[in-house]
């Protein structure tokens, strides 16, 4: 039987690329978004991967989206908690909402996602999680003091849930890209972008599908071994 996905932030960017990664590694997919109706639609047309509304921030919003897709698709035995969002700006600027909201997505998503998903992993005996984090929450970022903290808190969050999942067949693991050619990276100003990449080992912006890859290698069915672990995939910026 083929694995059931929920990619979370699924139509766009990074997540797009994963959703059709599992796509063709034989899963059957559902892609979360929040609001970009007309991208959403537009991904489902070319894709044939159906696309789910809901706010991953929002806990009860989870639970009624992830059963709505275990009653249309399948249990769900993979989730990539992908979604997230930047308000970036110097902590003398920062606003409590723009922490707030940070935290409340990026971070409090991976809770409300794994808490729809992870108890019925566990007594299936099978599961794969993904968290996306970041290079940012690795080294930190001029900036991003809440992108950072909450990137920081997944990778936390994920060797925390590999331990509790491990016995029972699930696995927890963490991505942490760097800077990856999407809309969110198109977002920081020219200059200041042009300054890091400068500072990229490889010369260039990665790709979505090269992050993409790595998640498909997390979730497959010979990666049992494979928990709490962290892959940088970062073009050589971070290495630790
Ligand atoms: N280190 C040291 N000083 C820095 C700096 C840095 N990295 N970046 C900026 N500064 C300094 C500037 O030189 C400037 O100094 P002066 O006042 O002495 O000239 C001062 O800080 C203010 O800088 P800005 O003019 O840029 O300030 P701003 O308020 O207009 O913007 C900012 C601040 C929003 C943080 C802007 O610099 C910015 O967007 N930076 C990029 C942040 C970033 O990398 N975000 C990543 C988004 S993508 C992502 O997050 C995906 C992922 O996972 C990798």
């Amino acid at each position: 039987m083929a694995r059931v996905a929920i990619v979370t932030g699924g139509t766009r960017g990074i997540g797009e690329a994963i959703s059709l990664a599992l796509k063709d590694a034989g899963m059957i997919v559902a892609a979360n978004y929040a609001g970009n109706e007309e991208r959403a639609k537009a991904f489902t047309d070319r894709t044939g991967i159906k696309a789910y509304k809901w706010d991953v921030g929002d806990f009860a919003a989870c639970q009624d989206g992830c059963q709505r897709v275990a009653e249309e698709l399948g249990e769900v035995d993979v989730l990539v908690n992908n979604a997230g969002i930047t308000r970036d700006g110097t902590m003398l600027k920062m606003s409590h909402d723009d922490w707030d909201e940070v935290m409340r997505v990026n971070l409090g998503g991976c809770f409300n996602m794994a808490k729809a998903v992870f108890p019925g992993m566990r007594s299936r005996k099978w599961g794969r999680i993904v968290n996306i984090g970041s290079i940012n929450g690795q080294a930190g970022q001029y900036g991003q003091v809440n992108y950072a903290a909450a990137k920081s808190g997944i990778h936390g969050f994920t060797k925390a849930l590999a331990q509790e999942g491990a016995r029972a067949g699930v696995t927890v693991n963490a991505i942490a890209p760097g800077y990856i050619d999407t809309d969110m990276v198109a977002a920081v100003p020219a200059d200041v972008l042009e300054k890091i990449v400068a500072k990229i080992p490889v010369g260039r912006l990665g790709k979505a599908e090269e992050i993409a890859r790595g998640v498909a290698f997390l979730c497959a069915e010979d990666a049992g071994f494979v928990t709490g672990s962290t892959l940088s995939i970062n073009g050589g910026q971070h290495m630790y």
